[in-house]
């Protein structure tokens, strides 16, 4: 990586070592990232020091290490605060299961935990550690708790690991991690920077009575994946959200809603000073026709619900979307392109993302999709991938779509005489 070029050229990094065996590793990234031209200080845990020594971070660094609050030798101070603010990007490689518990719950009994809280850059964990500590729930827990507030997960590889077992939990490539931090850091990424996006998420409740309702089973989780994404690219998000238990994405902002209508209401008004928006909620199409006011009480016999149709809020969207982007969605169980391809024409979106339940790894609430990209010029079918990686497609796309209808603008607009040349 040449220096000059590289977005890690004269940044800061503070690189967090915690007590795993892949701490060795941490030695390679170091000088990585020095070469590509950051400046990099260190901070390790205790038990790091029983991993990688610090006089070989310090060399490589060429910084002093810093592990305590302060230096018992003579008592200075060592400022998480100060470091927190000197960072242009926390990067803890590797992260222990025991370090990412920490960070999910605020603990603050060492100084890279407490230069964590106090940061305001960008995080950045490379975790490590045996498979089924890995896969067990509390840590996956930990690390979507941690991905909801923003900080970057940098997957483990699957491989041998120091165990003896092999599985997902070696801890990603140094290489791997140097390319992951220049991206976070790269300011040319904020491509959506002016744009102001809306993004509808998660599944609508419409009440029968005071204690049912009818809803579905989205989570909302490719919704808030693209929110995030776009806030990262720099776009002002409004996320109109019905029901979910995810945190909001950094950056975001969030309109809560309940029914089909409050969901209307909310994303027709946000739409007035738009660029676009990705309808990604699970909007019920029907409601019933009355809400009763107190309990329903059973009877012996069968009971009927009248239902009436909620207003499509993608379609209407569609009818005033002029030159704005307009993104779907459509689960399908069955003849998947036909209805996906009737919908993109229907609502007027640019394009359609069409899930089918029928793939596996792909529909409600887990952290991967298996889509299809649809337009009027084709279809791109992708491979499965996390939905954080759907989602940066699908930003790609809209970005695609933005620059071709401002080049023409341009075009459009360009005086006469600099058309004829
Ligand atoms: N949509 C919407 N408002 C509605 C219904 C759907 O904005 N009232 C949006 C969804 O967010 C999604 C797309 O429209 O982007 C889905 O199209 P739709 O034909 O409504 O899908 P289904 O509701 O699944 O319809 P069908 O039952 O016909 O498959």
């Amino acid at each position: 990586m040449a220096s000059g070029n590289s977005p890690l050229a004269g940044r800061h990094i503070l690189l967090g070592i915690t007590g795993s065996i892949a701490a060795y590793k941490a030695a390679m990234l170091c000088r990585l990232l020095k070469t590509a031209g950051a400046d990099v200080r260190v901070v390790m845990t205790p038990l790091a020091k029983q991993f990688i020594t610090p006089l070989t971070m310090a060399t490589l660094s060429k910084n002093p290490i810093l592990v305590e609050f302060f230096d018992p030798e003579n008592g200075a101070w060592n400022s998480h605060v100060a470091l927190g603010e000197w960072a242009d990007c926390l990067l803890i490689a590797p992260a222990t299961a025991n370090t990412l518990a920490k960070m999910a719950t605020g603990v603050a009994d060492n100084l890279l935990l407490t230069t964590y809280l106090s940061a305001r850059c960008p995080v950045a964990v490379a975790p490590a550690m045996d498979l089924d500590m890995y896969a067990h729930a509390a840590t996956q827990q930990n690390l979507r708790t941690l991905a909801a507030r923003g900080v970057r997960i940098i997957e483990p590889a699957e491989g041998e690991l120091a165990s003896g077992l092999t599985g997902k939990g070696r801890m990603a490539e140094p290489e791997t991690i140097a390319a992951f931090v220049g991206g976070l850091l790269d300011e040319k990424k904020k491509t959506l920077e002016g744009k102001r996006l809306i993004v509808t998420a998660g599944a609508t409740i419409e009440a029968i009575d005071p204690v049912r309702f009818i809803s579905n089973h989205s989570s909302g989780k490719m919704g808030y994946a693209i929110a995030g994404e776009l806030a990262a690219r720099g776009a002002a998000v409004t996320l109109v959200s019905g029901r979910t238990a995810l945190e909001t994405p950094v950056g975001v902002e969030r309109v809560d809603v309940l029914s089909a209508a409050e969901m209307y209401e909310a994303s027709t008004a946000a739409f007035d000073g738009a660029d676009g928006a990705v309808m990604c909620a699970a909007v019920a199409d029907y409601t019933p026709a009355e809400v009763a006011e107190r309990k329903l009480k059973k009877g012996d016999g069968e009971m009927t619900l009248t239902l009436r149709r909620t207003r499509d809020i993608a379609a209407e969207l569609g009818a005033r979307k002029g030159k704005r982007v307009l993104v779907g969605f459509a689960l399908e169980t069955h003849d998947e392109e036909a209805h996906a391809e009737a919908k993109l024409e229907r609502k007027h979106f640019d394009f359609i993302v069409l899930n089918s339940l029928r793939d596996a790894g792909a529909g409600f609430r887990g952290d991967t999709n298996k889509v299809t990209f649809i337009d009027r010029t084709g279809r791109e079918e992708l491979p499965l991938l996390s939905k954080r990686e759907v989602a940066a497609r699908i930003a790609d796309r809209i970005e695609q779509i933005m620059e071709r209808s401002g080049e023409k603008h341009d075009a459009d607009t360009a005086p006469a005489q600099s058309r004829k040349s």
